[in-house]
C-alpha cells in the first residue's frame, strides 16, 4: 500500500480538480447530464452490526443533508442478490454506485458493470482487487490490526502471562481487510513468537465473518491447544464474542483477554464485564460522509482530490483512509460521547454498576 503525503484525508479536505489522485472520467460525462442518485450496496447484517446500525444510519444523514437521491440496500451475505441489486439499481438510474464487496470476483463484476452503463463508483470499506472503483474510502486496516495486536499483548501483559498461547480468529478469507488486519496484528504478534516470548496457537479464518461458525470453530481451536489458550486475536466484536461464549462455557472468560473491532454494543458490554480486552473504533460517520461527499461529486460530474492513493496491482487507486482507535474500558465513554453508541444501549441494568465505574455518567 502506497500512500500520499496525507496520510488522512479527512472529511472537508477534499477539494475538487487537482493534479493527483482523482478518479478517471469514465463515466462523468453521462453523470453530469442526469439527475444525481446513489446506490448503495452493504453486505449483510450479521457479521456486523455496524452494516444496519451506523452505516445506513449515517449514510442516510449525509445524503439527506446533500439532499440527494439514495438508495441503500443489504445483500445479506447472497453474491446472486448482490448482482441483481446492482442490476435493478444501473436499471433505475443511479449516477453513482458504493458497494460493500461480497469478494473481489462479484465486486468487480458490478464494478465494471457500472463503469460500462456510465455510473460512477466508489469502494466503500472493502477494496475489490482487481476492481475498477473510482474511489476508496475506508480506515487504515493495517493500523487497525495493529492496535489489536498491542492490545492483545497489552491485555497479556496487565494478566501476568508467561509465554501465553496466542490463537487467531482471522475475518474472511474473502475480505481484503481480513487480510491487512491480519499484517497489521502479524506486524506486532510474529516477532513475539519468533523470539519465544509468546507461543503461536491455533489459527483459522473464519467464513464470511459468520460469528455462528466462530463459535464452533473456537470451540474446536480449544479443543484442540487441550484446552490452553491464553489469548485470542479475534478480528472484529462479533467473532471476540464468539470466543467469549466458549471461553464462558469453560469458565475461562475474563481470564483470557480477547480482542475485537467495530466498537459494537455488544463489544462495549464484553469490555465493561471484562471479558473482552479491547475493540478497535472506526468512527464510520466521518467515513460515510467522506464516500458521500465523493458519491454526490461523481454524480455531479465533478472530481475530488483525496490527497492518497493505495495500491491495486499497477492500478492507484485514489483514496481516503481515515484512523482507527483503539478502546479500553476506561474509554468506552469516548464511543459514546461521539453519538456512535448511546449509554442507554450499552449500560443496561446488568452493565450499570460497570458503567458507572468507567466514568459513564
Ligand atoms: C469491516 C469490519 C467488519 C467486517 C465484518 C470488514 O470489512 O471493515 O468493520 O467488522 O468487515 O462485517
Amino acid at each position: 500500500m502506497r500512500k500520499g503525503i496525507l496520510t488522512i484525508a479527512a472529511v472537508g479536505l477534499l477539494t475538487t480538480g487537482g493534479l493527483t489522485a482523482c478518479g478517471d472520467d469514465s463515466g462523468d460525462k453521462a453523470a453530469s447530464a442526469k439527475t444525481p442518485k446513489i446506490g448503495v450496496i452493504l453486505p449483510d447484517s450479521k457479521s456486523s452490526a455496524r452494516w444496519e446500525t451506523a452505516d445506513r444510519r449515517f449514510l442516510e444523514e449525509a445524503f439527506k443533508a446533500a439532499g440527494v437521491q439514495y438508495d441503500i440496500q443489504n445483500a445479506q451475505n447472497d453474491k446472486t442478490a448482490f448482482q441483481t441489486i446492482a442490476d435493478q439499481m444501473i436499471t433505475g438510474g443511479v449516477t453513482a454506485l458504493m458497494i460493500v464487496n461480497l469478494d473481489s470476483g462479484t465486486g468487480k463484476a458490478v464494478l465494471d458493470k457500472a463503469k460500462s452503463q456510465g455510473v460512477a463508483t466508489i469502494d466503500y470499506d472493502r477494496l475489490t482487487l482487481g476492481g475498477s472503483a473510482q474511489y476508496y474510502v475506508s480506515f487504515d486496516n493495517e493500523t487497525v490490526g495493529k492496535l489489536q495486536g498491542e492490545g492483545l499483548s497489552k491485555c497479556l501483559t496487565e494478566k501476568g502471562a508467561k509465554n501465553p498461547v496466542v490463537a487467531y480468529l482471522n475475518g474472511s478469507p474473502t475480505d481484503n481487510n481480513a487480510t491487512l488486519f491480519k499484517a497489521g496484528y502479524d506486524s506486532v504478534l510474529k516477532p513475539k513468537f519468533d523470539s519465544k516470548e509468546y507461543v503461536k496457537g491455533p489459527e483459522d479464518a473464519v467464513p464470511a465473518w459468520d460469528n455462528a461458525q466462530a463459535a464452533t470453530i473456537f470451540e474446536q481451536q480449544l479443543t484442540k491447544a487441550n484446552g490452553k489458550i491464553d489469548g485470542v486475536l479475534a478480528a472484529n466484536d462479533g467473532l471476540g464474542n464468539a470466543a467469549i461464549s466458549i471461553l464462558k462455557k469453560n469458565k475461562l472468560n475474563g481470564k483470557v483477554p480477547v480482542t475485537g473491532q467495530d466498537a459494537s454494543t455488544e463489544g462495549l458490554q464484553n469490555i465493561l464485564a471484562g471479558d473482552q480486552c479491547m475493540t478497535v473504533y472506526k468512527a464510520v460517520r466521518e467515513e460515510a460522509n467522506a464516500a458521500s461527499e465523493l458519491a454526490i461529486a461523481l454524480a455531479k460530474g465533478e472530481k475530488k482530490d483525496t490527497g492518497q492513493t493505495v495500491k491495486d496491482g499497477d492500478r492507484d487507486v485514489p483514496s481516503v483512509l481515515l484512523t482507527p482507535k483503539a478502546i479500553y474500558k476506561d474509554t468506552v465513554k469516548d464511543v459514546i460521547a461521539d453519538g456512535y453508541v448511546t449509554k442507554e444501549e450499552v449500560c443496561t441494568a446488568a452493565y450499570a454498576k460497570a458503567c458507572a465505574e468507567a466514568g459513564i455518567s
